[in-house]
């Protein structure tokens, strides 16, 4: 059952149906100030930072889950009926209920007796606020008096804070209203230089920044009193709860169109300029009141949409690519790196599953993340790595995550997770493929933000690939120390006490426990690495990390090889995991996937039986389930992987950020058809036809899918913030169409299926238009290219040098 359609000249997906499964959201913003927009208008907006700097108020898993939101509401001022035009919250009978999530924009509307009504909700670039164009048109045959309501509610900053310190923050809420904007002035009197204010194109007929003045005694946002009343009440909020509500009044005559604006924003003075008149208490708006009044104005607004249009228009044309599969076009033209670009501003900490408080950027995964939307903002993902590099620790090891307001690194979520340091190997990589800017190594890093302790980027990649070898267990294979990339397998944790975190209770400091996807990690980061010294003109130390590279890839194929697939680690009594011994767990897809992504056991068939296995044993209709046997009770020496139910998360849930290990994988034998099945079988698009079962969005993926042990095998959590949209773009992009972006220059080596007659794309590379066009002649991967109709050696597309800014490339696989 599908809840929507695909518009993808437009770039949009249309739900139809308000009631979707779960709130189907998107994000507005993309540079400091977000919002969560959800198909009813739910969600909340904040700047730079979900927790510190949280505009409007949101209350997670509430009843109904989705409550809180942008909320607009339409009385007929005759038969004093009300309701929202996005359904929520008033839920009335709708003609014509449609949301349309495009590009950092959403438009929902519909009609209710004869009015239709819409809202255009975006944030314009380079402004810290967002525009609410609400069109008002009358379908009647008479002439209609209406009330329009356009209301939020303000979040006292901190939204942790806000969320349970009430004996304090009932008193502390404060406002201003001046020229019919509402001004939200909380702590600004104080310590904060900064203030949020909501503000409307029409002189209103009425306002409130009281809540329970707006919404009535023992009322919800369902049925507002004053809306019901069809008069606000001028209310100055001082403490409870601040709001901010206008209402405009319009006489609609048969077919006639309004347009009111209403404008959310943020704003900072200069700690010596935060009053006017100084000495007053009264905010300066001398700086926010032109920006106020210049999107006040439609055209205005019109033009920064318009802006923003050519803005996506421009990040997603440095790829497209045509095949015959739709959803593979869909999503890695449009979907699929709109989301890169979405876990790029947000990481893991803002979603309908994230709650803004949890998680700031996290080290491993921000650095993962960099490979799906590195080629459309390289300046910015250099910012990012040098931003993740400065919270490195001097021992090469990481915090696991960082504060984006402070940006320093801490341990709220744990810290000792020894995959962490080879992630930043691995997002330079992408980073130097991408741009070719070498210069990026040679700046300054600090470590632990630590003034003085600056050392040239590149050393910091030396530290992290030493950090593994100063960290090696009995085997010789790599530590696990907390965790490797999968959280949950807690071998040195133990943890009996009920309630206790996995992720930051004290470990002990195992010298035991070892990881083989850590060691697979290695081999591939080592390889990048010495790549990269090589092209800097350090032979020698490029040999010697080859060197230690050559050395863990025996020891995995001596100590990490179980007969017919790879180990996944040995526990802190030296016992295996992920062996056909185990009881439980006796296959696991990270250590498959991840090795066989690394080159290990190609030449042996090992890579080949690997992949093999994890068909068998792990594939299942919807995913590659984590592993097999799910845990079915919960184990010590194990830890968190075994405390989900089984089915679910890492206890053998479908985890989609690792499903394109092994797609790559199945690229790297040659086996086009059998990636591009592992990939549709993902796919969200692929996967809309079944919208009851799947229930998130069907235009992004989602973290996990409940695996085939669960009885709600096939259903999704989790979407929008996951490693899943870059490793997905990475894999179909680099690996099954094969563009690929190397330190040499843009590579061609598709791996598609077989029925595939070819595929065409466009690629902008380092200043250039590729123009690539595949053509299939015989079943299998090998290529020949022609370059602006020339033959060329190899599979390396070489930089054009004569200065050429566009060049068509043909390729013919046989
Ligand atoms: C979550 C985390 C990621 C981790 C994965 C597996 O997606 O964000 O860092 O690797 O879970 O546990
Ligand atoms: C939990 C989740 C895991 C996530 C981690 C991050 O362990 O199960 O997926 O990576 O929390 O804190």
């Amino acid at each position: 059952m599908k809840f929507g359609y695909f518009d993808d000249r437009n770039r949009e997906y249309v739900i139809t149906t308000p009631d979707t499964p779960l709130p189907w959201i998107n994000y507005l913003g993309c540079q400091a100030y977000f919002g969560i927009v959800s198909n009813t208008a739910g969600g909340y907006s904040f700047y730079r930072d979900a927790r510190l700097r949280r505009i409007t108020r949101y209350r997670y898993n509430n009843v109904p889950l989705d409550l809180g939101g942008r909320y607009v509401y339409l009385r007929d001022d005759e038969s004093k009926e009300f309701w929202s035009p996005s359904w929520q919250p008033t839920r009335n009978d709708l003609k014509d209920y449609a949301c349309r999530h495009g590009m950092g924009y959403s438009v929902i509307g519909s009609t209710y007796t004869g009015i239709e009504a819409h809202t255009r909700y975006f944030v314009p670039l380079d402004e810290n606020l967002e525009i609410w164009q609400l069109t008002v048109t009358n379908r009647r045959a008479t002439r209609a008096r209406i009330s329009a309501f356009a209301s939020i509610e303000f979040c006292l900053w901190d939204a942790q804070d806000d969320a349970t310190n009430f004996q304090r923050n009932f008193n502390t809420g404060q406002v201003e209203v001046e020229d019919g904007a509402i001004y939200h002035k909380t702590e600004y009197r104080e310590r904060r230089d900064h203030f949020a204010y909501f503000a409307c194109s029409e002189s209103g007929a009425g306002f409130d920044t009281q809540r329970e003045a707006f919404l009535g005694r023992s009322r919800g946002w369902e049925n507002p009193a004053a809306v019901e009343a069809g008069q606000l009440t001028n209310s100055i909020a001082h403490g409870w709860s601040p709001i901010g509500a206008h209402q405009v009044k319009l006489d609609l005559a048969p077919g006639e169109t309004r347009q009111i604006v209403f404008v959310l924003g943020y704003h900072e003075n200069p700690k010596d300029q935060k009053f006017d008149p100084p000495g007053s208490q009264i905010i300066n708006k001398k700086t926010v009141k032109p920006v106020i009044d210049k999107y006040l104005a439609p055209q205005q607004a019109d033009a920064a949409f318009e802006r923003l249009r050519q803005y996506w228009e421009g990040l997603l044309g440095i790829f497209q690519v045509d095949t015959p599969d739709i959803h593979t076009n869909r999503m890695v033209n449009i979907w699929n790196a709109y989301q890169c670009m979405a876990t790029f501003n947000m990481s893991r900490s803002a979603s309908f599953y994230e709650s803004g408080i949890g998680r700031g950027l996290g080290f491993r995964d921000s650095n993962q993340d960099l490979l799906g939307f590195v080629h459309m903002a390289p300046a910015r993902a250099r910012e990012r790595i040098l931003d993740l590099a400065s919270t490195q620790l001097p021992t090469g090891g990481a915090y696991h995550q960082y504060q984006p307001l402070t940006k320093r690194g801490n341990n709220d979520i744990g810290g000792g997770f020894n995959d962490d340091p080879h992630w930043l190997i691995v997002g330079v990589s992408a980073y130097l493929k991408e741009t070719g800017d070498w210069s990026i190594l040679d700046e300054p890093v600090p470590y632990d933000n630590e003034p003085g302790s600056e050392k040239p980027l590149y050393e910091h990649l030396q530290r992290s690939f030493r950090y593994t070898l100063e960290r090696l267990g009995p085997h010789g294979l790599p530590l696990i120390g907390r965790a490797d990339w999968n959280d949950c397998l807690n071998l040195n944790c133990f943890s009996d006490t009920p309630g206790q975190s996995f992720q930051t209770t004290t470990n002990k400091d195992g010298k035991v426990a070892e990881s083989v996807f850590i060691a697979g990690l290695f081999v591939h980061a080592g390889r990048e690495l010495a790549a990269i010294a090589r092209r800097r003109g350090l032979a020698a130390e490029a040999a010697s990390y080859l060197a230690e590279v050559a050395k863990m890839e025996k020891i995995i194929l001596q100590h990490g090889w179980d007969g017919e697939w790879f180990l996944r680690a040995y526990d802190d009594f030296g016992a295996k995991i992920g062996s056909k011994e185990c009881e439980e767990g006796k296959i696991f897809i990270e250590s498959n996937g991840f090795c066989v992504l690394a080159g290990i056991g190609l030449e042996d068939g090992k890579a080949a039986q690997a992949m093999e296995a994890t068909r068998t044993h792990l594939a299942t209709k919807h995913g590659i389930v984590v592993q097999q046997p799910a845990y079915s009770r919960y184990y010590l020496n194990l830890g968190e992987i075994s405390s989900y139910p089984p089915g679910y998360k890492e206890n053998a849930g479908i985890f989609c950020h690792v499903n394109p290990w092994v797609m790559i994988g199945e690229a790297r034998l040659g086996h086009g058809d059998r990636a591009h099945d592992y990939y549709s079988r993902i796919n969200p698009s692929a996967r809309e036809e079944i919208g009851d079962l799947h229930r998130c969005e069907p235009y992004v993926y989602a973290q996990m899918i409940a695996g085939k042990d669960a009885p709600t095998f096939g259903e999704a959590k989790n979407s929008w913030l996951t490693g899943t949209a870059a490793w997905n773009y990475y894999a179909i992009v680099q690996w099954i169409l094969g563009i690929r972006t190397s330190l040499e220059g843009l590579e061609i080596a598709p791996v598609i299926p077989r029925s595939w007659p070819g595929f065409t794309a466009t690629r902008i590379f380092r200043g250039v238009v590729y123009r690539i066009d595949i053509e299939r002649k015989g079943e299998g991967n090998r290529i020949a290219l022609t370059v602006d109709g020339e033959p060329i050696v190899g599979n390396v597309v070489p930089p054009p040098t004569d200065g050429r800014k566009e060049v068509s490339v043909k390729g013919v696989l046989t």
